[in-house]
């Protein structure tokens, strides 16, 4: 059982498709046990795309990721990370094919509109940036030996 950290990004609010969204998640049987929703501080963003920092597309990132609110969340299941990403679809929207989030709903790649953690320890690092151990809520899943 894993846990990884995912984030609808400014706009899905304003587009009214978060249900939309977390649906592609419920409906495989991944179990959502933490979320949120939050307007990220400038230093917040800044800890959180590190890596990224001084490439070309950074300062657009940082940019369009404090511009409104964000819905952050903590999605459980076996292999959760891998699972995540292959639902997400890959970040070039050139690339991410119908029937993932970003082959649905994005256009343009510097606005996809969805993050998640690329690896384990990337999920582990992410999820203590944006959740206290508190707000992560386990629950037992009775369907859990049909899916
Ligand atoms: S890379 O190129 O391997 O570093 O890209 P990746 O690891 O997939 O994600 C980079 C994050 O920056 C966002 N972003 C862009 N990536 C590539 N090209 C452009 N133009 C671009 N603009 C923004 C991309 O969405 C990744 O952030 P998240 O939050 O994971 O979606």
């Amino acid at each position: 059982m894993q846990r990884t950290f995912a984030m609808l990004k400014p706009g899905v609010l304003q587009r009214r498709i978060v249900g939309e969204v977390l649906a592609r998640f419920e409906r495989k049987g991944l179990k959502i046990v933490g979320m949120k929703i939050l307007t990220i501080p400038p230093l917040l963003a800044a800890t959180h795309y590190a890596e990224h920092k001084g490439k070309s597309f950074y300062d657009g990132l940082i940019q369009y990721i404090i511009s409104g609110p964000v819905v952050a969340m903590v999605i459980e299941g076996d292999e959760a990370v891998q699972l995540v990403r292959k639902i997400c679809g890959p970040t070039a929207v050139c690339e991410s094919l119908p029937g993932t989030i970003r082959g649905d709903f994005c256009l343009h790649t510097n606005l996809n509109i969805i993050h998640s953690s690329d690896s384990p320890e990337s999920a582990e690092r992410e999820l203590k940036l944006f959740f206290q151990p508190n707000e992560i809520v386990s629950w037992d899943d009775g369907n859990a030996a049909w899916y």
